[in-house]
């Protein structure tokens, strides 16, 4: 249903956060009907221009057109009214709440003085019929696994009318196969009239998904462009403004000593099913050890175990030749674990605290950053300069708020934390979701310099490119168990992709 009438304009739009121009003159324009990518680094402001547009942010200068109509989105309200929904980078759910609870939250219907839940549930399985968005309405959020969750988050604004639906990053939290099942919803979305705005920084995505994508770059225009007439080359080089090398070098690994032993490790889920099922594999020093799998198959309990943060039933985990088994987070950093959080904001960083504070969160106890139990606040911002600079997080500054950050540079911050640490073992959970292509490229490169000084790598990715360009060698894990071990060099997609489903490696010997 694409037509040339334009739904949305944005004119010159500036936003000054404090003397920072986060967004400096952008022009964006949205044609009905269509499926239009917004793509630029990690913080080149793209989060704040589509804040603006669904009035969460006024813009400090510029001007909005909607339908053709001048209009000032003074709140979300305003937003919701002019039919503009946006599904955030970071979901806005209340975990104890239903599903249908937390989509009508806002936006009840009600008979006489009580909520009318039935009208509502009615309404909602309709649209989630319409567009194949499976859920379960009366299970409760923190039940639901995260794809589950922006199904939530989708109804939720399709719930409130919504035409004009905004995604931002959408795709960062999904595995293959729930990528092309959303694509897929979106393409419904457009087929119905709706137009999109979607932001991601997979260029494959774009060219799945998208019609015309508009780049930004550092808070400027860069331009608009058919998406049939770019190439993921001229994307990239766009996007960052200059060319980027999306090929890696890598050396032959010499594999040393082994760093971590999983012996018949058992441990349940939040529910008390069993999510790894007498799992065992070896990791050793100079090695990068790939854990590919569809998300939910035990790769949050085998991180969350190893790291310390759930109790084992059954089995050992062996660091550094000692029994880790059931000890503190503490004990288990100190005997030299890194560790990269999948969910950077619940695990990973303090939102309210400063770059500096977050950069120090694991050694502020030890020398430099501490002497006689005295924190030395001068140690800490210098650590944090120093990091800043060598990972080029784009921020103000040591002082800033890391929740104030974008989202790739939320991850630089994580990153830049761990890999600064003295360890022999790296944790790294899908160590560049969220990261744009340069930002992934400087990551990569660091993870192989890591192996090439000897360290080990545990890389759990649901990413299967990430997963073949930085394994040496690769487990699969499915139902809690380890399907197949395979080499990246001598594997395929397809392989992958059966062992993923469950079937099995002939002549494997497991576990
Ligand atoms: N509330 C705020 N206060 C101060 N600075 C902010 C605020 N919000 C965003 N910024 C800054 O504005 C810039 C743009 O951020 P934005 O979140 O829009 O980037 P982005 O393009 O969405 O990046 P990413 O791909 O990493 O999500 C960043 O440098 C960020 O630190
Ligand atoms: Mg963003």
């Amino acid at each position: 249903m694409k037509n040339a009438t334009n739904v949305i304009e944005m004119r010159h739009i500036v936003k000054d956060f404090d003397g920072f121009k986060a967004n400096d003159d952008i022009n964006l324009t949205l044609h009905q009907g269509e499926i239009l990518a917004l793509l630029g680094e990690n913080g080149a402001g793209k989060s704040t221009l589509m804040s603006i547009l669904s009035g969460l942010l006024l813009p400090t200068a510029g001007e909005i057109w909607v339908n053709g109509q001048k209009t000032e989105v003074k709140n979300p309200t305003v937003a919701k009214n002019l039919g503009i929904g946006m599904v955030h980078q970071h979901f806005m759910l209340m975990d104890s709440f239903t599903v249908l609870e937390n989509i009508i939250l806002g936006h009840e219907t009600t008979s006489g003085p009580r909520l009318d839940f039935k009208v509502a549930k009615q309404q909602i399985t309709q649209l989630s019929k319409r567009y194949g968005l499976n859920i379960d309405l009366d299970q409760k959020i923190s039940n639901i696994t995260v794809a589950q969750q922006q199904r939530v988050e989708i109804l939720k604004v399709l719930y409130r009318g919504a035409n004009i639906l905004i995604f931002d990053e959408p795709t960062a939290v999904l595995t293959p196969q729930e990528i092309t099942e959303f694509i897929q919803v979106l393409r419904e979305l457009a087929k119905e009239g709706k137009s999109i705005i979607l932001i991601t920084h997979k260029l494959a995505e774009i060219k799945r998904a998208a019609d015309r994508v508009t780049v930004i770059r550092a808070g400027k225009s860069v331009g608009s462009f058919n998406v049939a007439e770019v190439d993921d080359n001229r994307l990239a080089e766009l996007m960052v403004g200059h060319h980027v090398n999306m090929q890696l070098t890598k050396t032959a690994s010499k594999p040393g000593e082994i760093v971590l032993k999983v012996d018949n490790l058992a441990v349940k889920n939040k529910q008390g099913i069993a999510a790894l099922k007498n799992l065992s594999f070896n990791l050793r020093a100079g090695e990068i050890l790939g854990v590919a799998g569809i998300d939910g198959n035990g790769q949050d309990e085998l991180v969350a175990a190893l790291s310390g943060l759930t109790p084992v039933d059954t089995g050992q985990v062996i660091i550094n030749n000692q029994d880790m088994t059931n000890h503190k987070v503490r004990q288990i950093t100190e005997n030299g674990v890194a560790h990269i959080p999948a969910d950077r904001q619940k695990y990973g960083l303090i939102l309210p605290f400063t770059i500096a504070d977050n950069l120090a969160l694991q050694t502020y106890y030890q020398a430099p950053l501490s002497r006689h139990h005295i924190l030395r606040q001068d140690a800490i911002k210098h650590n944090a300069q120093e990091l800043i600079n060598k990972f080029d997080i784009r921020t103000t500054g040591p002082n800033a708020q890391v929740g104030a950050l974008s989202g790739g540079n939320q991850q630089k911050v994580i990153i830049a934390r761990e890999l600064n640490r003295d360890s022999n073992l790296i944790i790294a959970f899908q160590p560049t979701r969220g990261l744009d292509v340069g930002a992934i490229e400087y990551i990569h490169k660091q993870l192989l310099l890591e192996r090439e000084q000897g360290k080990a790598i545990l890389l759990i990715s649901y990413e299967l490119d990430e997963i073949m360009q930085l394994s040496d060698r690769i487990i699969v894990l499915h139902d809690g168990q380890i399907s197949g071990e395979v080499q990246p060099e001598t594997t395929s997609d397809e392989e992958l992709g059966l062992l993923m489903t469950g079937v099995k490696k002939e002549g494997t010997a497991l576990a």
